[in-house]
């Protein structure tokens, strides 16, 4: 396996600088793990996620989209169980007034100087552990009073499981289907951290894939397959992914089974996606509360039956990660350290930079001319500021895959070139076939470079 120096705090200050991630309310001082995504963040997670929704909808026949409210009944928490189960273990500390997960006490750290773990010396004066719920909780309507308390979803599977009548009705589908979702979901996570791999609000990217009884296996068997591919074709290292099956004692009260999807993050192996077989947990679950049928009836033959679940749940923030964290490189060109994202292109937050090599002599206007061809089709960026080589090496730290440069003989023959992020190759090309050559090589399939060191 290629070693891996970059740290998290590398990544979180090439993410500040470069303004793809801030820490949320900073001028307040901060709101413990709550980030904001500044531009190229944006950019970068869109992506992800159409990349995720590509997948799902335009690459096959068998799911259907949803984007269901974040504040449902409070009824489906009872329903799924989280009302009574979404509970994490924690201790107080009643020296230092910090709160940890008693089956993390471990990783703990104590509120004071010098910082041991929590119960570590003879001052500190720890409570029992009791069961905490991580769901956020607010009301609706003017007034608090009875039956005004909601919640905000802790995941999207559940807008999923309300909507499968729905779905069934209007959607012309038939089990095996599967009924996709990205969104917000919130946790009132104990111990948060570690940027944006564990935050209190964050996206998921969750399909639920209803299938007959008999096949659950085999579609737990493909679902596993395809997600672990989604990955590798988006340039993640083969070595940096595995498979971990949960043991049985570790599995959620609705699944008989689940493999998370583990990267090799710079906090060691960890989740980035759980692909569970959910049963018909959740669908008995809420037939039995709303007092509906949710079963599948064949029309031909009379057949009926409450489908099982297998669902792939991702987040789009740790996908970000992981990406952001493959991607991250550096070597030297003449001398000098670079700093580079290798990223996927088709996950670059920027396609194409146009740059002119001097802010004379009508490259800006033709370089402007460029740009504005090119970004009908492609994100691409125009900059004109400062030495060509910073430039460049800005485009580097934001992955962007390549660089256009007008010079001087581009005013004469209408040429420029075309710089490779990863190779430095400079190839000349006519400006009339940029825009194709771009495409091209967007859609060609792509290995990472890290993958020859
Ligand atoms: N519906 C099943 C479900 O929600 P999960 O393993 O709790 O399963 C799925 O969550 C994915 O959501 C995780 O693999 C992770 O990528 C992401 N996720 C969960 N909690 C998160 C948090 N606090 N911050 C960021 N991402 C989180």
């Amino acid at each position: 396996m290629a070693p891996d120096t970059v740290t998290m705090d590398e990544i979180v200050s090439l993410c500040k600088r470069r303004g793809f991630v801030f820490p949320s309310s900073e001028i307040y001082g901060g709101l413990g793990s709550s980030y904001d995504y500044g531009h190229y963040g944006v950019l970068l997670k869109t992506n992800v996620k159409s990349r995720w929704w590509e997948a799902m909808l335009q690459e096959r026949d068998d799911i259907v989209a949803l984007d269901s409210a974040i504040i449902q009944h409070p009824r489906t928490w009872q329903a799924s169980g989280h009302l009574s189960g979404f509970t994490d273990p924690m201790v107080d500390c009643r020296t230092c007034k910090l709160r940890f997960r008693a089956d993390h006490i471990e990783q703990g750290h104590c509120g004071r100087k010098p910082s041991r773990k929590p119960g570590e010396t003879s001052d500190c004066n720890l409570t029992e552990a009791r069961d905490f719920n991580l769901m956020f909780e607010t009301t609706v309507g003017p007034v608090r009073e009875d039956g005004s308390t909601v919640y905000l979803r802790p995941e999207t599977a559940q807008g999923i499981f309300l909507n499968f009548k729905n779905y069934l009705q209007t959607s012309r589908k038939k089990p095996p289907f599967g009924i996709a979702q990205i969104g917000k979901s919130f946790r009132n996570e104990i111990t948060p951290g570690n940027f944006v791999f564990r935050m209190r609000e964050f996206e998921q990217m969750e399909m639920e894939f209803f299938v007959p009884p008999a096949e659950a296996e085999r579609w737990f068997e493909h679902w596993t397959e395809q997600r672990m591919n989604w990955y590798t074709e988006l340039g993640i290292r083969p070595d940096h992914l595995k498979l971990r099956p949960h043991e049985r004692d570790e599995l959620s009260h609705y699944s008989s089974a689940t493999s998370d999807i583990e990267y090799l993050f710079p906090i060691g192996w960890s989740e980035l996606e759980g692909i569970a077989n959910r049963g018909d947990f959740d669908l008995r679950a809420h037939a039995e509360h709303s007092g509906q049928k949710l079963e599948y009836i064949d029309t031909a033959s009379g057949e009926r039956y409450v489908p099982h679940v297998i669902e792939p749940a991702a987040g789009a923030d740790r996908a970000l990660l992981a990406f952001l964290i493959d991607a991250y490189d550096e070597d030297e060109i003449d001398g000098e350290k670079r700093t580079v994202l290798r990223l996927h292109p088709r996950l670059a937050p920027v396609k194409v930079a146009v740059l002119p090599l001097v802010r004379k002599d009508g490259q800006p206007e033709l370089a402007a001319e460029i740009h504005r061809a090119l970004r009908g089709s492609v994100q691409s960026e125009y900059d004109e500021g400062g030495a060509i080589g910073r430039r460049y090496r800005r485009q580097d730290e934001i992955g962007t895959p390549w660089a256009v440069t007008v010079d001087h003989q581009s005013l004469e023959d209408r040429t420029v070139t075309l710089r490779d992020r990863d190779s430095l190759a400079q190839e000349r090309i006519a400006i009339d076939a940029l825009g194709e050559e771009i495409g091209r090589r967007l859609r060609a399939p792509w290995r990472s470079p890290k993958l020859n060191d």
